[in-house]
C-alpha cells in the first residue's frame, strides 16, 4: 500500500475528555497524529464557548506535535498574539470574522506561526482569490462551526475542488484542511478532492480507542489517495 505522506491527521480535542486532555493527546500522538487541532469558540461568532489561551498553554506543555489553533471568535486580531505566545504553531481565522484579512494573515506570519483562513459552508471559494498567495493553509468547514459531532455537508466535496482551483490559479502552495464530520466513510473522498489535513473530533475521540481510531482514519484517508 502506498501511503501519501502529505496527509496529516489533526485530531480535534473538542471531542476529547477535557478532564484528561494530556492522556487523550498522548493517545492520538501514539496513533500517528501530525497535529493537534484546538477549537477556540467565544459564544459570539459561534453559539458555543470552549477554551482559551491558558488551556492552549497547558496543552503546549504536554503535546509533542504542533498545535493547530482554529479561532471561531469575533475580533481574532485581539487574541492572535496571545495564542501564538501560548504555543500555537498554526492559527486560522474565519474570513467572515475579519474585516482586514490581509493584515491579519501577515500579522500571524510575522509572529512566526503559519496563517490559515477558514471558509464557512456558505462562504464561496472566490473569497480566497486575493489572499490565496499569502496564506499557508485554507480550512474548509464541512459543518457549520460550533460543535463536534455534526453531519458532514456533502457539498463540501465540490467546495474543496473550487478551493483547489482558486489556489492553483494563484499559484499558491497552501495546504487544504477540512473540518467537520470527517470519518472513515468520507476521508478518502475529501483527500481525492484536494484536502491534505484532516480534522476529526468524534471519529477519533468518540471511539473507545483514540490511538487505534487515528490509525484507522489515516488508513481510510490514504487508501484511496494513491495517484490522486
Ligand atoms: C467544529 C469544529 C471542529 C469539530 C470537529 O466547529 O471546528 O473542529 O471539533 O468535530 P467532528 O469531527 O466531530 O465534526
Ligand atoms: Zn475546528
Amino acid at each position: 500500500m502506498t501511503v501519501r505522506s502529505s496527509i496529516r491527521i489533526a485530531p480535534s480535542i473538542l471531542a476529547a475528555d477535557f478532564a484528561n486532555l494530556g492522556r487523550d493527546i498522548a493517545a492520538v500522538e501514539r496513533g500517528g497524529a501530525e497535529l493537534i487541532h484546538v477549537d477556540v469558540m467565544d459564544g459570539h461568532f459561534v453559539p458555543n464557548i470552549t477554551i482559551g489561551v491558558p488551556v492552549v498553554k497547558a496543552i503546549k506543555g504536554v503535546a509533542t506535535k504542533p498545535l493547530d489553533v482554529h479561532l471561531m471568535i469575533e475580533e481574532p486580531d485581539r487574541y492572535v498574539e496571545a495564542f501564538v505566545k501560548a504555543g500555537a504553531n498554526m492559527v486560522s481565522v474565519h474570513v467572515e470574522a475579519v474585516p482586514h484579512l490581509h493584515r491579519t494573515v501577515h500579522f500571524i506570519k510575522k509572529l512566526g506561526a503559519q496563517a490559515g483562513v477558514v471558509l464557512n459552508p456558505a462562504t464561496p471559494a472566490a473569497m480566497l482569490e486575493d489572499i490565496a498567495a499569502d496564506v499557508d493553509f485554507v480550512l474548509v468547514m464541512s459543518v457549520n462551526p460550533g460543535f463536534a459531532g455534526q453531519e458532514f455537508i456533502p457539498h463540501s466535496i465540490a467546495k474543496l475542488a473550487s478551493v483547489r482551483g482558486v489556489l492553483e490559479r494563484a499559484r499558491s502552495s497552501a495546504l487544504i484542511e477540512i473540518d467537520g464530520g470527517i470519518d472513515l466513510s468520507n476521508a478518502a473522498a475529501v483527500v481525492a478532492a484536494g484536502a491534505s489535513i484532516l480534522v476529526a473530533g468524534s471519529a477519533i475521540f468518540g471511539q473507545p480507542d483514540a490511538e487505534a481510531a487515528t490509525r484507522a482514519l489515516r488508513l481510510a484517508a490514504s487508501g484511496a489517495s494513491t495517484g490522486a
